[in-house]
């Protein structure tokens, strides 16, 4: 019985532990692609998010895709940071442009997807982003950046929507069409709560004349759940290579990482069983 217990805190425990460090994942893909602080100032989510495309399934952080691939509206679930996370009621759903690395964003971003009073459907541990029942500002827009604009990054964003939400009376009518808006001044004015979590994609049409930074790779060993875990198998893991796009395409190690570390966990409680 106490055995049995064992093995059931270290394999909640090594959950908690790989979803702390998909956070951390995201988190350190927004610094790298310098959406934390040019975007965002700060982005401290309390729930890890999956952004599922039909065209090609569960997407990693920044990872590049085509037009076509991102023409559908995707489905988002959500998984708590950890037990003690209760997660809000409502939300605000976004989807900005925030253009290619060393994009002034103070001149604002594209709109490409807002709903309000978004809700959360399904268990505890794993809720899906429903839209039944929320009022649709501007319907998703699937990216469509401008040829030779080099590549984008569009950012998916859960704000805590509170009951005190005020939008501005320009965004407070569904069917109103992409434009420009000012994502922070939005959040601000409307009375928005904070980021509970984020992803973020990029899209590039046809080759870049644009001579802008590129980002470097994220190594997940470097990231502080990775130590906390005092499993060899979290060092020396490169979940990222030197470009957003090969960042996201790498995250697939760290997926197998998880599985290793939290197998690593079960195999040790069986063998205190024995
Ligand atoms: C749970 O997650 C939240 C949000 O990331 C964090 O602030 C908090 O410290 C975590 N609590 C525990 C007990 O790990
Ligand atoms: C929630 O569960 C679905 C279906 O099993 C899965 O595709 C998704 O990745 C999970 N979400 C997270 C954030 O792990
Ligand atoms: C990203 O995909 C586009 C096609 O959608 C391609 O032109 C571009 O070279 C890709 N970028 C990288 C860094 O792989
Ligand atoms: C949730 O959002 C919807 C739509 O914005 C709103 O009508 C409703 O009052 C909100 N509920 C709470 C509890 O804030
Ligand atoms: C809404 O109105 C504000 C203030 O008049 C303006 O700055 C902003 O550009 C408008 N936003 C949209 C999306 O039209």
């Amino acid at each position: 019985m106490f055995t049995l217990i064992t093995i059931a805190a270290a394999i909640l425990g090594a959950t908690a532990q790989s979803t702390t460090l998909d956070i951390q994942a995201i988190q350190a893909n927004f610094q790298n692609a310098l959406i934390v602080p040019n975007l965002l100032p700060s982005f401290d989510p309390s729930a890890l998010i999956a952004l599922d495309f039909s065209t090609v399934g569960q997407i990693s952080p920044g990872q590049n895709l085509t037009q076509d691939q991102v023409k559908p509206t995707p489905s988002i679930t959500l998984v708590p940071a950890n037990s003690s996370v209760t997660l809000p009621k409502n939300f605000t759903l976004t989807m900005v442009d925030a253009g290619p690395v060393g994009t002034d964003e103070s001149q604002g971003q594209t709109r490409h997807w807002l709903v309000n009073g978004v809700s959360l459907t399904g268990s505890a541990s794993n809720q899906s982003v429903s839209t039944t029942g929320a009022t649709p500002i501007t319907d998703y827009a699937g990216p469509a950046p401008p040829a030779g604009s080099g590549p984008h990054r569009y950012v998916i964003l859960l704000f805590e929507q509170p009951a005190s939400f005020t939008p501005p009376a320009n965004l407070s009518q569904p069917n109103t069409p992409v434009s420009v808006f000012d994502l922070n001044a939005y959040a601000k004015d409307s009375g928005l709560g904070p980021i509970v979590a984020g992803m973020y994609l990029t899209v590039q049409n046809g080759d870049t004349t644009a001579s802008l930074s590129p980002t470097s790779a994220v190594i997940t060993s470097t990231l502080p759940a990775a130590h906390s875990t005092g499993s060899s198998s979290a060092s020396g893991t490169k979940s990222g290579s030197p470009s957003p796009s090969t960042t996201a395409s790498a995250a697939s190690p760290l997926v197998v990482m998880n599985t290793v570390f939290t197998f690593t966990v079960f195999g040790l409680a069986l063998f205190i069983l024995l």
